[in-house]
């Protein structure tokens, strides 16, 4: 792991082959308990940024993702999974210091909400593919899962890294990158304190069953640490403490 910011903590640290987790705690005294900020960044020909953090955040992004990359001019993609400041805050500020940089989103996000980028979004439709170079990225819709009804995840299958955002976010800022145990039980401690931040419908079953599907062994979570194992169990064992 690779502090960038020593003011902030900001750290970067390899998940998976040529994917980097950049993340930055939060203490206790600014949001109980300690949280995390996480952005994953998808090292090849055409580098993709999977969340920007909120805006506040952008300069320790920005300088996790040059210290990566060299040059953040390089962005080809920036990602989101749905709409909210932290996954897309800065959304413009990266178009602007990147710009040959193309948003991707789902196509509820740019149906509803195109208007919030400076330039039109790339919309992807489920199962849609992006090549990077080597690595290879899928769009998977996932209304509602946990929040949004624009919400969706990108999957890269060389790795069998899913990129789930708000899934199994849990609190705590001083956390390992990467860990082997499992992340329900947090997960949950997380969830029944703020109940309303996931949202029950009738699909999310299935939803949880696709994701699961692609049987992906890191799991890049967005808020505390990834995981590495086995992704599918960790999903379908989700869809039981949720009681669907
Ligand atoms: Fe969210
Ligand atoms: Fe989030």
């Amino acid at each position: 792991m690779t502090v960038t910011n020593s003011q902030s903590g900001t750290n970067v640290h390899e998940v998976s082959s040529g994917i980097y987790r950049i993340s930055t705690p939060v203490p206790p005294s600014l949001i109980p308990g300690g949280f995390t900020f996480n952005q994953y960044l998808l090292v090849d020909e055409a580098p993709l940024l999977f969340h920007t953090g909120p805006r506040s955040m952008f300069p320790l992004v920005r300088e996790a993702v040059a210290h990566v990359l060299g040059d953040v001019a390089r962005l080809r993609y920036v990602g989101f999974s749905h709409i909210e400041s932290d996954e897309c805050g800065s959304m413009n500020d990266f178009l602007a210091v990147a710009p040959r940089a193309e948003v991707l989103c789902s196509r509820v996000a740019a149906m509803t909400s195109a208007d919030l980028a400076d330039r039109p979004p790339r919309a992807l439709a489920d199962g849609e593919e992006v090549s990077l170079g080597k690595k290879r990225v899928r769009w998977l819709d996932a209304t509602h899962l946990p929040h949004n009804w624009e919400c969706g995840y990108l999957f890269e299958s060389s790795t069998r890294t899913l990129l789930c955002g708000d899934i199994f976010t849990h609190g705590g800022s001083d956390l390992p990158a990467l860990t082997e145990s499992e992340l329900i039980g947090p997960a949950e401690a997380t969830w029944k304190a703020m109940p309303d931040s996931v949202a029950i419908v009738g699909n999310t079953r299935q939803l949880l069953d696709k994701l699961a599907a692609t049987e992906p062994t890191t799991l890049a979570v967005m808020h505390g640490s990834a995981f590495r194992g086995d992704g599918h169990g960790l999903l379908c064992g989700l869809a039981a403490a949720l009681g669907v």
